[in-house]
């Protein structure tokens, strides 16, 4: 296997401060919670949330992913449900990657029958050319080609997730 860098640290770290500006704007004078995906999305929340500057709450969630393979195993269950409370809360959803969007589109549906105000997803990268399942996020960092890629909080079966940069893997 090998790994080839697609998205340096440094264009990472821009993009999060333009994010974290555009999501606290769109927040403004509502309570917020940044609800993190596990475990992919752990690197992206922390990073993000350490460039809003505003009051928020983090909380957890955790859904079925796709174990040691590259494909996804077609059903999704709630692992680790999130333990604040929602109701009237705005919530944003921090996601790793969007792919054939069937994740997504489950924690969506959960959250939104948990009474939050207002629901919104930001996710970290984009594969809209792998999509099965219709869904438009509303915060993008990167949208890129559907190829397997590792690094800030991605996994090929548990590694890689501590690369500080986004690589494509290759057999
Ligand atoms: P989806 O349900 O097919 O949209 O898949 C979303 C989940 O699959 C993500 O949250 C990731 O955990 C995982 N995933 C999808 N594509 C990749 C990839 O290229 N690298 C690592 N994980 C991925
Ligand atoms: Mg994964």
């Amino acid at each position: 296997m090998s790994l080839h860098t697609l998205i340096s640290k440094d264009s990472i770290d821009t993009r999060i401060r333009e994010l974290a500006i555009e999501i606290t704007r769109d927040f403004e004078g509502q309570e917020l919670i940044v609800l993190c995906v596990l475990k992919g999305a752990v690197l992206f929340l922390t990073d993000l949330i350490r460039a809003m500057d505003r009051d928020l709450a983090i909380d957890f969630i955790q859904v079925s992913s796709y174990g040691s393979e590259k494909k996804s195993s077609g059903v999704v269950t709630i692992l680790k449900e999130p333990q604040l409370d929602m109701h009237g809360k705005g919530v944003v959803i921090v996601e790793d990657i969007i792919d054939s969007g069937m994740s997504i589109r489950e924690v969506c549906r959960y959250i939104e029958s948990r009474g939050a105000a207002k629901v919104k997803v930001a996710s970290f990268l984009d594969k809209p050319a792998a999509r099965k399942y219709p869904f438009v996020p509303d915060y993008i960092g990167f949208t890129i080609e559907p190829a397997f890629v590792v690094g800030y909080g991605l996994d090929y079966a548990e590694r890689y997730r501590n690369l500080p940069e986004v690589a494509i893997l290759e057999e």
